[in-house]
């Protein structure tokens, strides 16, 4: 089946929210036009670029969330015996790490093997990432007192391995795109309020509500951190990020305008003058992604709940769209996958621009040749 470049139908609808305008008013440039930036990347010619800009595509480009990891067993062999956090300050081995995906599943681009706590690491933050847990905080933040952990963030001190090992990444990848990332600042801030991974936020969002000034400040300071650590991955030679707001689906419109959009808006306007696309995503936000979109977003990352044309008609016509084959459809019989790929395909092909990916990250237990499958008839189908 062939999947062609359908001019985006004029949407009249725009999105309802009238707030959305009011926001976008005030928000650092969003939608700006950006100038070229000297000396382009490598990687500006190629299908991710050109879908996040909303060209036309040789074909659509594919990559997954999560795309290293514990699915492959060549990671877990170089894994074997080192810390999590500690693996990501080698260069050499996060070099690697972030190669094996690309070499096993032919993606089309490398995403940096990092975390999203990482740069808190990095700052002197006492934290560990447990195996099958996920990261558990030594000193929860609870109060005022407990912000000054979060120290300023000293690029060339506090990141060199970062540094490091991006521009080797890049030396080997050539036109293929790195794809830097960092957490959004509420995502980030509810493993330090909870103290760990949670289902249901209630520590966050108390604070949230009870503490707004102490709420605000903490993830103002996050907001820093992370913009830091996207720009660290983007001069050395990251041509586009994502910013993961994993959890930011637990809250409503209003919650996420009010409390959180500001501080990631703060973190997307922070690399705006970079010129790489920027890439917006959280899990279970269907009824916050034209929020997400104007809060400084080229592209919005959609789980697998609303499907992609839904998905662009309810951010406009000024984005391209990421996304958004249920992870769970991995691990059913090959046809049912097929079927799934081709309907992602058709539904994104109604988006200004289109790059394929999974709803969420890629699990464990999921079988490389299956994924590795998938890209083969995303490019196929795909093919203009
Ligand atoms: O995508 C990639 O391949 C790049 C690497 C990457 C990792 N974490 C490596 C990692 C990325 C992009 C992340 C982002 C991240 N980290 C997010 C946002 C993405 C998402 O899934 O929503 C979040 C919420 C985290 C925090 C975190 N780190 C969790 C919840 C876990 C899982 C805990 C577990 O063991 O199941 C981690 C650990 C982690 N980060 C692993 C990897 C490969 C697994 C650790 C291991 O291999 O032992």
């Amino acid at each position: 089946m062939r999947e062609s470049v359908t001019e985006s139908p004029n949407r009249a609808a725009a999105p309802n929210l009238s707030a959305i305008e009011k926001v976008e008013q005030q928000v650092p440039g969003p939608r700006e036009e950006r100038p070229p930036v000297e000396g382009r990347s490598a990687a500006y010619d190629s299908d991710l670029l050109r879908a996040a800009r909303r060209e036309p595509v040789s074909r659509t480009p594919v990559w997954f969330m999560r795309q290293a990891g514990r699915a492959l067993p060549e990671y877990r062999k170089v894994r074997a015996g080192i810390p999590m956090l500690e693996s990501c300050m080698r260069p050499d081995l996060v070099t690697e790490i972030t190669l094996q995906p690309v070499r096993r599943y032919g993606v089309d681009a490398a995403v940096f093997f990092s975390d999203i706590v990482l740069p808190l690491k990095a700052i002197g933050v006492d934290l560990e990432i447990k195996p099958d847990v996920g990261p558990v905080i030594a000193n929860p933040v609870r109060d005022f007192a407990g912000l000054e952990q979060i120290r300023p963030l000293d690029p060339d001190a506090d990141l060199w391995f970062v540094t490091e090992a991006v521009r080797q990444l890049v030396g080997e990848l050539g036109p293929k795109p790195l794809i830097g990332f960092g957490g959004a600042p509420f995502t980030v801030a509810s493993y330090l309020i909870e103290g760990g991974p949670s289902k249901n936020l209630e520590k966050t969002k108390a604070m949230m509500l009870g503490a707004p000034e102490l709420f605000a400040a903490l993830l103002d300071r996050l907001a820093d951190l992370t913009a830091g650590f996207l720009r660290v991955q983007i001069e050395a030679g990251a041509s586009v990020v994502q910013l993961f707001d994993s959890w930011v689906g637990a809250l409503s419109p209003r919650d996420y305008q009010r409390y959180v959009m500001p501080h990631s808006a703060k973190v997307l306007a922070a690399v705006a003058d970079l010129g790489v696309p920027r890439i917006h995503f959280g899990v279970g936000t269907g009824e916050l992604l034209p929020l997400m979109a104007a809060a400084g977003a080229d592209v919005v990352g959609v789980d697998w709940r609303v499907p992609l044309d839904e998905a662009s008609r309810r951010i406009g016509p000024g984005y391209a769209v990421q996304g958004n084959l249920d992870p769970a459809v991995i691990f059913a019989p090959w046809p049912a996958i097929e079927t799934r790929v081709r309907e992602v395909l058709r539904e994104g092909a109604q988006a200004p621009g289109h790059i394929f990916n999974l709803g969420h990250g890629v699990m464990p237990e999921m079988d490389p040749d299956t994924l590795a499958r998938v890209v083969e008839l995303v490019h196929e189908a795909s093919a203009r």
